[in-house]
């Protein structure tokens, strides 16, 4: 894979992608393209402590003002939303860049939107109400130091709002970044925790979208992609983080199931995945490694044409076998990927209480990921998987 710097639009999506060695150091280019000179960066406090991030207000052009929200936590919360959205607007910011993972990406796009409107956050917190957003929304660019969310090319966010642990997807084109810097070297020294989490979330965003109800021939291609690249590059990036060739590789595949599933969404993972997160602080890669399996085992009487190609995309079928030890052969292999790099395997390893199922699973089926399961989803469904997953 060539590690120079690449620019590339996808049809169909709006962020311009730039990629490669190097990337975050243009970033004041792309913040002047867009007539922005006070910068307000929002990370959280180890990316914060980062050389290349905390250099950045002494190597920004002396037009180009650069101040830093360092509060974002894991699962940001409708709070954290409320005070950086504050902060942007007493400092007067004209430009939100989010550098992190998921977290950052999400809360970075959250506060772009707060920073017009205080409050508004608060006004989002209705499971199914469509996203609505202020007149003014600050232009946002992403800069992910994990390969795993897709948040960089996506119009979500995720929040998880305090009184009512509830973790809600918002979901408006305002949120798309207007550019997204992958640059491989920030992964480097990214924790191995948060990089099999985040491989994890990349993974599971794959395989859900593949078999959406409203998987595309493009969003299929995309992902077939995304697979062959995790399959090639996952155990690698995790075993050296500092292989950049991985480590690119990880964030190709991350940015390519991103844009398919900003199409196609996703399915009963994700939907199962979020109360484990807004309830008991599990890490959304970590609630996706665990279930992702046992989804994927749910699913395959409904869906063994496509897991037999995400079978073929991860190198492990032969000519022979038929469909349905095909599908089967690719469900293995998802387990073995997860267990090569170290993932959690059940949620009574990660701090679930079991007695939560009920009340998790009654989350889960609200869910609008639900909708585009390629099998019919019903209570009894999800708490059988929760409770094989425990
Ligand atoms: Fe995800």
């Amino acid at each position: 894979m060539a590690l120079d710097l690449r620019t590339e639009k996808v049809p169909g999506n709006p962020v311009e992608v730039i990629s490669g060695p190097g990337a975050l150091a243009q970033i004041f280019t792309y913040t002047d393209k867009l007539g922005c000179h006070r910068v307000l960066v929002v990370c959280g406090k180890n990316v914060s402590r980062l050389p290349q991030v905390a250099s950045l207000g002494e190597v920004a052009p002396a037009t180009t003002t650069v101040e830093v929200f360092d509060q974002v936590e894991p699962e940001p919360s409708d709070r954290t939303v409320a005070a950086g959205g504050e902060y942007a607007h007493s400092r007067g910011a004209d430009i939100i860049v989010a550098i992190g993972g998921g977290s950052s990406m999400d809360a970075g796009k959250a506060i772009a939107a707060e920073a017009g409107q205080e409050g508004w956050i608060f006004s989002q917190e209705c499971a199914g109400q469509p996203t609505t957003v202020p007149d003014t929304v600050l232009p946002f660019i992403a800069v992910p130091t994990t390969a795993g969310t897709g948040s960089e090319v996506t119009p979500f966010s995720v929040i998880t709002f305090t009184e009512t642990h509830h973790k809600l997807v918002l979901n408006h084109e305002s949120f798309y970044p207007k550019y997204a810097l992958l640059d491989p070297t920030l992964l480097t020294s990214t924790p191995r925790g948060a990089q099999v989490a985040a491989g994890m979330d990349a993974l599971t965003h794959a395989v859900e979208s593949y078999i959406s109800k409203e998987a595309t021939g493009p969003s299929r291609k995309r992902v077939h992609e995304a697979i062959k690249l995790i399959a090639r590059h996952f155990r690698a990036a995790v075993r050296n983080t500092g292989d950049l060739e991985a480590q690119a590789g990880m964030q190709r595949a991350a940015m390519m199931a991103g844009l398919a599933f900003s199409v196609s969404r996703l399915g009963i993972v994700h939907a199962m995945a979020l109360p484990l997160s807004a309830l008991f602080d599990v890490p959304h890669g970590v609630a996706n490694a665990i279930l992702l399996p046992f989804g994927m085992e749910f699913n395959r009487p409904a869906a063994m044409p496509e897991f037999a190609n995400i079978g073929a995309a991860m190198g492990v079928l032969d000519d022979e076998q038929s469909i349905e030890s095909a599908s089967r052969q690719a469900v293995a292999a998802v387990r073995e990927l997860a267990q090569d790099v170290g993932a959690p395997r059940r949620m009574s390893h990660v701090g679930v209480d079991k007695s939560a199922i009920g009340r998790m699973a009654a989350d889960a089926i609200e869910s609008p990921h639900i909708s585009r399961n390629p099998r019919t989803v019903c209570m009894r469904d999800i708490i059988g998987i929760y409770e094989q997953a425990y």
